[in-house]
């Protein structure tokens, strides 16, 4: 069994469907990313991971069944979720927004603050700064940081780069292979930016219109010319 398997899972908004069908599996240590466009079900799939969206289907994560788990059960069984709209609070601290994260952390809040700090120093020298002041680039790194301060073994990003300059996007992409290598987590990413996601990810899922429509290693995918030109561009 993979350490996260998504089987058959379909979600729903009143009487509209998002998501149909996807099935969906990543092994520990693994970096994949979930490429579409603009409406194709990236956040509703993560929103489904999280339990946060009408679904049918199953969702298992490190052996048990996730899916029909309150949010906060789901957070505690070792998955972190950095969503597509930060909400961070914009009038605290970077360390108290930090510090939001750690509210239903079962480890040690203070090791993960450092942990936090050597993945992004920048945060460090600018842990009293509210973050209504801070960057794009900043406060994604914020949304970050607060997703790790809940002990995440499994870490999902909607979008890390929406939004930033390619210098900013290289950071993040560098810190998330970080969490990986050098803290062990598994990371699924969401990206528009089938570029940044092949420079990343080892594998990647194509979602279009709440249908998953091509899954490979990017090795492969880099091979198959007519599927770079119908979804990643020349
Ligand atoms: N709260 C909601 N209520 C009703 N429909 C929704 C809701 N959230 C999303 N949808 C619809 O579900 C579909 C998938 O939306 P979703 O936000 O998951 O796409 P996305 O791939 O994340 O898009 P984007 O790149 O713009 O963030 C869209 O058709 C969207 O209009
Ligand atoms: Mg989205």
């Amino acid at each position: 069994m993979s350490y996260l398997e998504i089987k058959s899972l379909s979600a729903y908004y009143g009487k509209a469907q998002a998501l149909s069908d996807i099935s969906l599996s990543v092994e520990k240590g693994e970096i994949i990313a979930i490429v579409g466009a603009n409406g194709a079900g990236k956040s509703t799939l993560l929103d489904s991971i999280m339990g946060l969206v009408r679904q049918t289907g199953q969702i298992d994560f490190d052996g048990s069944v996730i899916s029909g788990k309150s949010t906060s059960n789901i957070v505690k069984s070792g998955i972190g979720y950095a969503p597509e709209r930060f909400n961070l609070f914009p009038y605290m601290s970077v360390k108290d927004n930090l510090l939001v994260g750690a509210f239903t952390a079962k480890a040690d809040t203070a090791a993960n603050l450092s942990q936090v700090y050597s993945l992004f120093p920048r945060l460090a020298e600018r842990e009293t700064q509210e973050t209504a002041t801070q960057s794009g680039g900043e406060r994604q790194m914020v949304s970050l940081g607060r997703a790790l301060m809940t002990s995440p073994n499994l870490l999902l990003v909607d979008e890390p780069t929406i939004g930033l300059a390619p210098k900013v996007c290289q950071e993040i992409a560098v810190s998330l292979r970080r969490m990986r290598d050098d803290f062990g987590l598994t990371v699924v990413i969401t990206e528009q930016n089938a570029n940044f996601a092949m420079t990343l990810a080892e594998r990647i899922y194509v979602l279009e219109a709440g249908k998953m429509q091509v899954e490979g290693t990017v090795e492969d995918l880099r091979k198959d010319n007519r599927l770079i030109e119908a979804y990643f561009g020349t």
